[in-house]
């Protein structure tokens, strides 16, 4: 079992990224090797401020840091550093097919209705996202539920490039997507998910953002007048009791069934304090982490070119894999 999964760089993580994703490597890595990176290649798919890029890619690796990747267990490192991702990104592009694209759901939403104004790049991005996991055989891709697309795409590209050279390079990876918290909601809208580009910051928790901010967020989050019913079936009409009830469950790592239980009959104005208090105290200690992590960013920066050089040296056979199927002269 090998795992590989990224995060973009840009904007602060959020606790979506922390319940979907992030807690879920930090606990995979005492299991298993896990390969774990910021997708900055990813992040320039839209315009971002060369000024501000490298300090973001620092502080997005600080922040899994603190949330408990250690990068003396993961490989932890960014796409930029490794060439074999572009490199063999270029090589997917000749193998997914247009119409395989034409079906992804994030661009659509991402491009929105500037389809034709959105760089190749934000299209294609599905195909890097391919690149970054055969690069290393993973067998396991733990993501949100919101990139299930991206991952059944990674094997339809696998098979075919394995099926057109008569080759068996390509692992074919399985998305692992946790039973609860896969899709955290907005706090403002119980339809959307919690997404860094949500306009509204009041919509997500960052993982940045102090104990009375946080507070502030959860008493101020959208729900109903409605008491908390002792089953989670009874939820079903209820998206944002759904989610507050979701996030305590996993944070606590108990069912929400679990949860329903104790907090069966109380309303809002009980549930949302004692919610306050878990996140609160779940983020403290992460912030303070983050915080002794930014004061030595060349430090940071060692973390990631150590990384970077283990990934390339073990990406290094697949690409050059690839290269011998095509009959592509390297040497
Ligand atoms: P990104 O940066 O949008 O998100 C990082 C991870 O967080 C998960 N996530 C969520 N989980 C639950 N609830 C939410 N509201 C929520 N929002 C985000 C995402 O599913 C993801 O697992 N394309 C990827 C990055 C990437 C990648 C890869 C991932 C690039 N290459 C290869 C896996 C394998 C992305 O933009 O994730």
């Amino acid at each position: 079992m090998r795992v590989v999964s990224g995060i973009q760089p840009t904007g602060n993580p959020h606790l979506g990224n922390y319940l979907g994703a992030i807690k879920r490597w930090a606990e995979m890595q005492h299991q298993t090797e896990c390969f774990i990176f910021l997708a900055d290649l990813h992040a320039i798919t839209v315009y971002n401020d060369p000024k501000e890029l490298a300090a973001t890619i620092r502080e997005a690796s600080a922040t899994l840091i603190a949330c408990g990747i250690d990068p003396d267990k993961a490989v932890l490192f960014n796409q930029a550093r490794v060439p074999a991702h572009p490199e063999l990104a270029w090589i997917l592009n000749c193998t997914a097919r247009i119409g395989w694209l034409n079906r992804m759901t994030q661009f659509k939403e991402k491009s929105g209705k500037n389809r034709e104004g959105s760089s190749v790049g934000l299209y294609a991005y599905p195909i890097l996202q391919a690149a970054d996991v055969l690069l290393y055989q993973a067998t396991h891709v733990p993501v949100g539920e919101d990139q299930k697309q991206h991952i059944e795409l990674i094997r339809d590209i696998a098979t075919k490039f394995n099926t057109d050279y008569a080759v068996e390079l390509f692992t074919l990876p399985e998305p692992l997507i946790g039973e609860t918290g896969a899709r955290i909601m907005s706090l403002r809208d119980g339809s959307a998910k919690m997404s860094k580009s949500d306009p509204s910051d009041m919509s997500r928790i960052n993982l940045t953002d102090d104990s009375d901010t946080v507070a502030q967020k959860i008493r101020k989050a959208k729900t109903d007048p409605e008491p908390l019913p002792g089953d989670w079936d009874a939820l079903g009409e209820r998206p944002e009791a759904r989610n507050l009830v979701t996030i305590f469950a996993v944070i606590s790592g108990r069912t929400p069934a679990d949860v329903l239980k104790e907090f069966e009959g109380q309303g809002f104005g009980t549930f949302k304090p004692a919610l306050a208090d878990l996140v609160v105290e779940t983020l403290r200690p992460i912030k303070a982490r983050l915080d002794q992590l930014l004061a030595d960013p060349a430090e940071i920066d060692r973390i990631l070119v150590t990384g970077s050089e283990r990934a390339a040296a073990t990406a290094r056979p697949t690409l050059d894999g690839a290269y011998k199927a095509l009959g592509l002269p390297r040497y």
